[in-house]
């Protein structure tokens, strides 16, 4: 196992660059093998934060898949398990493939539930609201995840898909270690709620770090900028896009998905390439 350098999230130290499941578990995903040679491959590159969320799946019929495909990878890697954080969430529902939201406590207390026994474990690393859902006042559904911290079953919260008002209001509630939020080269706009994390020591996640699944593969276009610097380095686009990400702040922790080993292999080596001043000036102007 190679290590990489590491970044705080709630005071747990991890690899700066982790691994998002979600290209193994929707429709199009590879077979069980595939994925978890890509899950073994991002742990042997120094990988320590795998996000995972019950919804990843293809339908309500096999709600929870991504959290037994972790758990089945990690209990046949040889490495050292306890160094990793799995991070996983509860919020959405899957009903027909459609992706719904159900943030009512008592859903978020049974989806906890259902999470422990997918992943196997005794307590989840880091617990995300997944969305907030319109329908259930933001508070109720913070304070469920405060009550589950509580009682044990979750190590650390984190929130995705939230405003800086809400970080600021469930901040009241529960001490938030983390925010994941859609950031890449092509979405930009949380640079908002991503300032405000670095502001206050709260990891910041990026979530389709490389622009989605299917996107991941194309940087050009508009983009080009992370091309041609990564043709001047010798690196590959992807590589120059997380590690644009990564000297936003010391909170971020991108977190690409794969669903091949040498994607994730490549996405890893992010975490030691340090761009110039001159390089992320020219890519914050695309
Ligand atoms: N909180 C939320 O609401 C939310 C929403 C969306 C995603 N997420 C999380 O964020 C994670 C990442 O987002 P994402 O999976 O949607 O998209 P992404 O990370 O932007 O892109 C993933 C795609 O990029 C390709 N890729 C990765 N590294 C590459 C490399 N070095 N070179 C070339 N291609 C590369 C992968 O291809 P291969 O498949 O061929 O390996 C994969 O299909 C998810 O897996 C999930 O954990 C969270």
């Amino acid at each position: 196992m190679t290590t990489m350098p590491t970044r705080r999230l709630g005071g747990v130290e991890v690899g700066a660059v982790g691994l998002g499941e979600m290209p193994m578990s929707l429709a199009g995903r590879p077979d069980e093998a595939r994925a978890i040679r890509t899950i073994h491959a991002a742990l042997d590159a120094g990988v320590t934060l795998i996000d995972t969320a019950d919804a990843y799946c293809r339908d309500e019929s096999d709600f929870g898949h991504g959290e037994r495909l972790v758990a089945k990878a990690l209990a046949a890697w040889s490495g050292d398990r306890d160094r990793v954080l799995v991070a996983t969430k509860g919020g959405h529902t899957r009903p027909r493939g459609d992706w719904g939201l159900d943030g009512r406590p008592e859903y978020l207390r049974q989806a906890c539930e259902a999470s422990l026994r997918a992943l196997g474990v005794e307590a989840i690393g880091l617990y995300q609201f997944h969305r907030p859902d319109p329908k259930v006042p933001f508070a109720e559904s913070v304070g469920a995840m405060a009550e589950l911290k509580a009682a044990g079953k979750v190590r650390l919260v984190g929130l995705s898909n939230v405003s800086v008002d809400q970080i600021r209001q469930a901040r009241q509630l529960v001490e938030v270690a983390s925010v994941q939020n859609e950031f890449s080269p092509r979405f930009r706009r949380s640079e908002g709620e991503l300032a405000f994390c670095a502001a206050q020591r709260i990891a910041f996640l990026p979530w389709s770090p490389l622009g989605g699944i299917g996107r991941g593969g194309s940087l050009g276009g508009r983009h080009r900028a992370f091309a041609e610097v990564a043709e001047a380095r010798g690196v590959s686009p992807q590589q120059v896009a997380l590690a644009w990400e990564l000297a936003k702040a010391p909170v971020v922790i991108p977190i690409p998905g794969a669903s091949r080993p040498e994607t994730i292999a490549d996405s890893a080596a992010a975490a030691g390439l340090r761009l110039g001043a001159d390089e992320l000036a020219r890519l914050d102007r695309v």
